[in-house]
């Protein structure tokens, strides 16, 4: 069975990064893995070999067990359309302007694809191990409700906004009587219109099957996978980490660990130095106070929300080769992400 690791988080808390360590180290450790990864930083995609390649996974150069492929952030609502209605009917809605008009209200619809994505490849049993990284607006728990979501819009939310009422059918389009709105709008707009608002919902309602029984497997996929949250030590991503514990939705785990990421060596503390004169010394008393701070952070936020806290150390260069990669994990404090798969 091919096991699940969810990367979440606030945007540029290191998600991408810290998915891609993982993904590493587990490969290096004998593992068939592969790697869904969102917008990666241009020299850590050049070395996953994913610089000009798209959503479908390929080998990574130099690592024998590793695969990567890209997530696409911005498929959205066209590929849900394009997956579950028939090649005209997606034709046809896509090119239908009411579609992009009424689809711009939803962005569920990006964490759902990349979650409709991230299942396919879970289900496809040819990995040991799958580690998907979020979209950024994914990063906290939509990646969750995403599936229920759409599946409640397209079987009524959408349509009852479209339409104020129950789903209707093809002949109550054309009792104009029953739509007095759309009279008016017809009337003032050119009958084109009424026509092809009838045509949009018929055509939006085909999906709902499929969709129905995408998101039911997307739920059992997202149920069983180890959750990881990656922030900093700041108050914006702490801010959606404790979101994130807050409104967790009941058909996800509670998260395996916390990752803090980009962590002052804990070394630090207390490292201060009566000699205030030496410039150096001093810059050492300043971060050996925020190395305490965010420990104490830590700390606090372990004992509140009960979880496993990992530390990944603030590297002086951007971790973008294989094997510095891996060196996030080897280095890491606390929880050891190496127990995710052992
Ligand atoms: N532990 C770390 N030490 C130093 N730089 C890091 C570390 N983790 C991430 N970075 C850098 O921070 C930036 C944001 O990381 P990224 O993984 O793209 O974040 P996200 O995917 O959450 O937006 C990148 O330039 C990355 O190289
Ligand atoms: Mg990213």
């Amino acid at each position: 069975m091919t096991a699940a690791i969810l990367v979440t988080g606030g945007g540029g808390v290191g998600k991408t990064t810290v998915s891609a360590a993982i993904a590493v180290t587990a490969a290096r450790r004998g593992l068939e893995t592969l790697v869904l990864t969102v917008d990666p930083a241009r020299r850590l995609a050049g070395a996953l070999g994913i610089a000009e390649l798209g959503a479908e996974p390929s080998k990574v150069a130099e690592e024998p067990l590793l695969w990567a492929a890209m997530l696409d952030a911005t498929s959205s609502w066209e590929a849900i359309a394009r997956r579950h209605a028939d090649p005209a009917v997606a034709d046809r809605l896509v090119n239908n302007d009411l579609f992009a008009a009424a689809t711009g209200q939803f962005p569920a619809s990006q964490s759902y694809a990349a979650a409709e994505e991230a299942t396919r490849f879970v289900k496809d049993g040819r990995w040991d191990l799958v580690v998907v990284d979020t979209p950024p607006s994914a990063g906290g728990i939509e990646f969750f409700t995403a599936p229920a979501n759409m599946t409640d819009l397209i079987g009524g939310r959408l349509l009852r906004w479209l339409t104020g009422g129950k789903m209707p059918g093809r002949r109550f389009f054309f009792d104009r009587a029953a739509r007095p709105a759309i009279r008016i709008a017809d009337a003032v707009l050119g009958a084109g219109l009424f026509e092809r608002v009838a045509q949009f919902l018929m055509d939006l309602r085909t999906t709902y099957d499929g969709i129905a029984a995408s998101s039911k497997e997307i739920e059992g996929v997202l149920s069983t996978a180890q959750t990881l949250i990656v922030t900093t030590a700041d108050p914006t991503p702490m801010r959606e980490a404790i979101r994130f514990f807050r409104d967790l939705p009941a058909n996800a785990q509670h998260p395996t660990s916390v990752i803090f990421n980009r962590s002052l060596p804990v070394a630090w503390v207390g490292a201060r130095t009566a000699d205030q004169d030496d410039e150096l010394a001093a810059n050492l008393a300043r971060w050996s106070l925020e190395s305490a701070r965010q420990q104490r952070l830590r700390s606090q936020f372990s004992d509140r929300y009960s979880t496993e806290i990992t530390t990944i150390d603030w590297k002086p260069t951007a971790p973008t080769d294989l094997d510095s990669l891996e060196a996030l994990l080897t280095t890491a404090g606390g929880y050891s992400l190496e127990n995710l798969w052992d």
